[in-house]
Protein backbone atom coordinates (compact mmCIF):
# COMPACT_ATOMS: atom_id res chain seq x y z
CA UNK A 1 0.00 0.00 0.00
CA UNK A 2 2.07 3.04 -0.99
CA UNK A 3 0.53 6.15 0.97
CA UNK A 4 1.57 9.55 0.60
CA UNK A 5 0.90 12.92 2.61
CA UNK A 6 0.09 15.95 0.99
CA UNK A 7 -1.28 19.38 1.52
CA UNK A 8 -4.89 20.09 1.18
CA UNK A 9 -6.93 21.18 -1.76
CA UNK A 10 -10.31 22.31 -1.94
CA UNK A 11 -11.63 19.22 -4.40
CA UNK A 12 -10.41 17.47 -0.87
CA UNK A 13 -13.00 18.81 0.95
CA UNK A 14 -15.97 16.46 0.99
CA UNK A 15 -13.25 13.50 1.68
CA UNK A 16 -12.56 15.28 5.16
CA UNK A 17 -16.14 15.53 5.69
CA UNK A 18 -16.11 11.49 4.88
CA UNK A 19 -13.39 10.80 7.28
CA UNK A 20 -14.36 12.96 9.93
CA UNK A 21 -17.93 10.52 10.02
CA UNK A 22 -16.57 7.28 9.51
CA UNK A 23 -14.00 8.49 12.72
CA UNK A 24 -16.48 10.23 14.43
CA UNK A 25 -17.82 7.94 17.02
CA UNK A 26 -14.82 7.48 19.59
CA UNK A 27 -12.32 6.26 16.54
CA UNK A 28 -15.29 4.44 15.48
CA UNK A 29 -17.77 4.89 12.25
CA UNK A 30 -20.77 7.56 13.43
CA UNK A 31 -22.04 6.98 10.08
CA UNK A 32 -25.22 5.06 11.53
CA UNK A 33 -25.66 7.64 14.46
CA UNK A 34 -26.48 11.07 12.17
CA UNK A 35 -29.21 11.65 9.81
CA UNK A 36 -27.27 14.21 8.42
CA UNK A 37 -23.86 13.00 7.46
CA UNK A 38 -22.09 16.30 7.20
CA UNK A 39 -22.88 17.71 10.85
CA UNK A 40 -19.78 16.23 12.64
CA UNK A 41 -17.58 17.70 9.31
CA UNK A 42 -18.92 20.78 9.33
CA UNK A 43 -17.54 21.49 13.38
CA UNK A 44 -14.14 19.54 13.71
CA UNK A 45 -12.82 19.16 10.01
CA UNK A 46 -14.67 21.66 6.78
CA UNK A 47 -13.56 24.64 9.08
CA UNK A 48 -9.79 24.20 9.76
CA UNK A 49 -9.17 23.15 6.19
CA UNK A 50 -11.26 26.51 4.57
CA UNK A 51 -9.51 28.69 7.17
CA UNK A 52 -6.14 27.61 7.33
CA UNK A 53 -5.72 25.35 4.18
CA UNK A 54 -1.59 25.40 4.69
CA UNK A 55 -1.72 23.52 7.99
CA UNK A 56 -4.35 20.64 6.05
CA UNK A 57 -2.43 18.01 5.23
CA UNK A 58 -4.48 14.90 3.61
CA UNK A 59 -2.74 11.17 3.57
CA UNK A 60 -3.73 9.01 -0.01
CA UNK A 61 -3.44 5.39 -0.97
CA UNK A 62 -4.75 3.96 -3.98
CA UNK A 63 -8.26 3.85 -3.14
CA UNK A 64 -7.90 8.26 -2.15
CA UNK A 65 -8.09 10.22 0.67
CA UNK A 66 -7.74 7.84 3.61
CA UNK A 67 -6.90 10.12 6.26
CA UNK A 68 -5.92 13.86 7.70
CA UNK A 69 -4.47 16.00 9.97
CA UNK A 70 -5.86 19.68 10.58
CA UNK A 71 -6.26 22.16 12.78
CA UNK A 72 -5.31 26.14 13.61
CA UNK A 73 -2.27 27.33 14.47
CA UNK A 74 -3.88 30.13 17.18
CA UNK A 75 -7.00 28.62 19.31
CA UNK A 76 -8.33 32.30 20.07
CA UNK A 77 -8.29 33.63 16.59
CA UNK A 78 -10.16 30.78 15.21
CA UNK A 79 -12.69 31.21 17.55
CA UNK A 80 -13.11 34.62 16.10
CA UNK A 81 -13.37 33.40 12.76
CA UNK A 82 -15.85 30.75 13.73
CA UNK A 83 -18.09 33.08 14.88
CA UNK A 84 -17.41 36.02 12.32
CA UNK A 85 -17.66 33.97 9.39
CA UNK A 86 -18.42 29.90 9.21
CA UNK A 87 -21.04 29.57 11.93
CA UNK A 88 -23.44 32.41 11.21
CA UNK A 89 -24.59 29.98 8.21
CA UNK A 90 -24.50 26.96 9.35
CA UNK A 91 -26.81 28.61 11.96
CA UNK A 92 -29.35 29.60 9.35
CA UNK A 93 -29.30 26.67 7.74
CA UNK A 94 -29.64 24.30 10.98
CA UNK A 95 -32.41 26.07 13.14
CA UNK A 96 -31.83 25.27 17.30
CA UNK A 97 -34.07 21.74 17.83
CA UNK A 98 -36.84 21.66 20.35
CA UNK A 99 -35.60 20.77 24.18
CA UNK A 100 -36.66 17.40 24.21
CA UNK A 101 -34.74 16.38 21.00
CA UNK A 102 -31.79 13.87 22.56
CA UNK A 103 -30.59 13.07 19.23
CA UNK A 104 -26.94 12.71 18.18
CA UNK A 105 -28.20 15.49 15.31
CA UNK A 106 -29.69 17.97 17.82
CA UNK A 107 -26.29 17.75 19.83
CA UNK A 108 -24.19 19.07 16.89
CA UNK A 109 -26.89 21.16 15.88
CA UNK A 110 -26.49 22.78 19.80
CA UNK A 111 -23.08 22.85 19.43
CA UNK A 112 -22.65 24.97 16.50
CA UNK A 113 -25.36 27.55 18.16
CA UNK A 114 -23.06 27.34 21.29
CA UNK A 115 -20.20 27.89 18.98
CA UNK A 116 -16.33 26.99 19.51
CA UNK A 117 -14.93 28.04 22.88
CA UNK A 118 -11.14 28.00 23.18
CA UNK A 119 -9.38 25.38 26.03
CA UNK A 120 -8.14 27.19 29.05
CA UNK A 121 -4.52 25.98 27.57
CA UNK A 122 -4.74 28.28 24.80
CA UNK A 123 -2.27 31.27 25.75
CA UNK A 124 0.66 28.46 26.53
CA UNK A 125 -0.70 25.94 23.68
CA UNK A 126 -2.01 28.03 20.96
CA UNK A 127 -2.55 25.51 18.38
CA UNK A 128 -4.80 22.47 18.51
CA UNK A 129 -5.53 19.91 15.84
CA UNK A 130 -7.46 17.22 14.85
CA UNK A 131 -6.46 13.57 13.04
CA UNK A 132 -8.19 11.30 12.01
CA UNK A 133 -7.68 7.99 9.74
CA UNK A 134 -9.80 5.57 8.26
CA UNK A 135 -9.20 1.79 9.34
CA UNK A 136 -7.55 0.85 6.17
CA UNK A 137 -5.03 3.26 7.30
CA UNK A 138 -4.37 2.59 10.86
CA UNK A 139 -2.02 1.12 13.15
CA UNK A 140 0.81 1.41 10.33
CA UNK A 141 3.10 4.33 10.96
CA UNK A 142 0.61 6.72 9.31
CA UNK A 143 -0.40 8.65 12.12
CA UNK A 144 2.98 9.46 13.11
CA UNK A 145 3.77 10.49 10.09
CA UNK A 146 1.08 12.79 9.59
CA UNK A 147 1.77 14.16 12.99
CA UNK A 148 5.23 15.10 12.31
CA UNK A 149 4.15 16.86 9.07
CA UNK A 150 1.73 19.01 10.92
CA UNK A 151 4.33 19.45 14.08
CA UNK A 152 6.77 20.77 11.94
CA UNK A 153 4.72 23.30 10.30
CA UNK A 154 3.74 24.40 13.38
CA UNK A 155 7.62 25.13 14.55
CA UNK A 156 8.26 26.50 10.55
CA UNK A 157 5.39 29.12 11.93
CA UNK A 158 6.99 29.53 15.19
CA UNK A 159 4.02 28.17 17.24
CA UNK A 160 5.11 27.46 20.80
CA UNK A 161 2.46 24.75 21.60
CA UNK A 162 -0.34 22.23 20.58
CA UNK A 163 -3.10 21.02 22.57
CA UNK A 164 -5.87 18.32 22.07
CA UNK A 165 -9.03 16.73 23.41
CA UNK A 166 -9.60 13.07 23.00
CA UNK A 167 -13.08 11.28 25.07
CA UNK A 168 -11.90 9.04 27.46
CA UNK A 169 -13.34 6.00 25.27
CA UNK A 170 -11.09 6.14 22.83
CA UNK A 171 -8.37 4.33 24.43
CA UNK A 172 -6.26 4.05 20.68
CA UNK A 173 -6.00 7.93 20.27
CA UNK A 174 -5.00 8.43 24.24
CA UNK A 175 -2.29 5.60 23.66
CA UNK A 176 -1.54 7.44 19.96
CA UNK A 177 -1.34 11.02 21.60
CA UNK A 178 0.86 9.42 24.76
CA UNK A 179 3.66 7.79 22.58
CA UNK A 180 3.76 11.14 20.10
CA UNK A 181 5.03 12.81 23.48
CA UNK A 182 1.33 14.78 24.32
CA UNK A 183 0.96 15.53 27.96
CA UNK A 184 -2.11 15.02 29.72
CA UNK A 185 -3.00 18.35 31.70
CA UNK A 186 -6.79 18.07 32.23
CA UNK A 187 -9.24 16.00 32.98
CA UNK A 188 -12.64 16.22 32.03
CA UNK A 189 -16.52 13.71 32.20
CA UNK A 190 -15.77 13.75 28.51
CA UNK A 191 -11.93 13.19 28.43
CA UNK A 192 -9.06 14.58 28.55
CA UNK A 193 -6.98 17.49 27.17
CA UNK A 194 -3.22 17.07 26.00
CA UNK A 195 -0.50 19.48 25.37
CA UNK A 196 2.96 19.68 23.56
CA UNK A 197 5.61 22.38 23.88
CA UNK A 198 7.41 22.95 20.52
C1 LIG B 1 -5.45 7.49 16.57
C2 LIG B 1 -4.78 7.44 15.20
C3 LIG B 1 -4.64 8.87 14.64
C4 LIG B 1 -3.36 6.85 15.33
O1 LIG B 1 -2.78 6.75 14.06
P1 LIG B 1 -2.14 5.36 13.59
O2 LIG B 1 -1.60 5.52 12.24
O3 LIG B 1 -3.14 4.29 13.81
O4 LIG B 1 -0.94 5.20 14.64
P2 LIG B 1 0.57 4.80 14.28
O5 LIG B 1 0.57 3.48 13.58
O6 LIG B 1 1.25 5.93 13.58
O7 LIG B 1 1.17 4.61 15.73
C5 LIG B 1 2.07 5.53 16.32
C6 LIG B 1 2.38 5.07 17.73
O8 LIG B 1 1.18 5.10 18.51
C7 LIG B 1 0.89 3.81 19.05
N1 LIG B 1 -0.53 3.54 18.87
C8 LIG B 1 -1.31 3.89 17.84
N2 LIG B 1 -2.55 3.42 18.00
C9 LIG B 1 -2.52 2.71 19.17
C10 LIG B 1 -3.49 1.94 19.85
N3 LIG B 1 -4.75 1.81 19.37
N4 LIG B 1 -3.13 1.35 21.01
C11 LIG B 1 -1.88 1.48 21.50
N5 LIG B 1 -0.90 2.19 20.88
C12 LIG B 1 -1.25 2.79 19.73
C13 LIG B 1 1.65 2.84 18.17
O9 LIG B 1 1.99 1.66 18.87
C14 LIG B 1 2.87 3.61 17.74
O10 LIG B 1 3.87 3.56 18.72
P3 LIG B 1 5.41 3.39 18.26
O11 LIG B 1 5.62 4.37 17.11
O12 LIG B 1 6.19 3.74 19.45
O13 LIG B 1 5.55 1.98 17.80
C15 LIG B 1 -5.58 6.56 14.20
O14 LIG B 1 -5.61 5.23 14.66
C16 LIG B 1 -7.01 7.04 13.97
O15 LIG B 1 -7.24 7.94 13.17
N6 LIG B 1 -7.99 6.45 14.66
C17 LIG B 1 -9.42 6.75 14.42
C18 LIG B 1 -9.77 8.21 14.59
C19 LIG B 1 -9.41 8.76 15.94
O16 LIG B 1 -9.59 8.15 16.97
N7 LIG B 1 -8.83 9.99 15.91
C20 LIG B 1 -8.48 10.71 17.12
C21 LIG B 1 -9.66 11.44 17.62
S1 LIG B 1 -9.27 12.36 19.10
Amino acid sequence: MAFVIRPYTPPDLPHLYRVCLLTGDSGADASGLYRDPDLLGHFYAAPYAVHEPDLTFVLTDEEGVCGYVLGCRDSMEFAAWMEAVWLPPLRRRYPLPPVGDASKDAAMIRLIHKGYTPSSLTPEYPAHLHIDLLPRAQGLGQGRRLMEVFLNRLRELGVPGVHLGVGQRNVGAVAFYERMGFVRLQTFPWGYEYGLKL
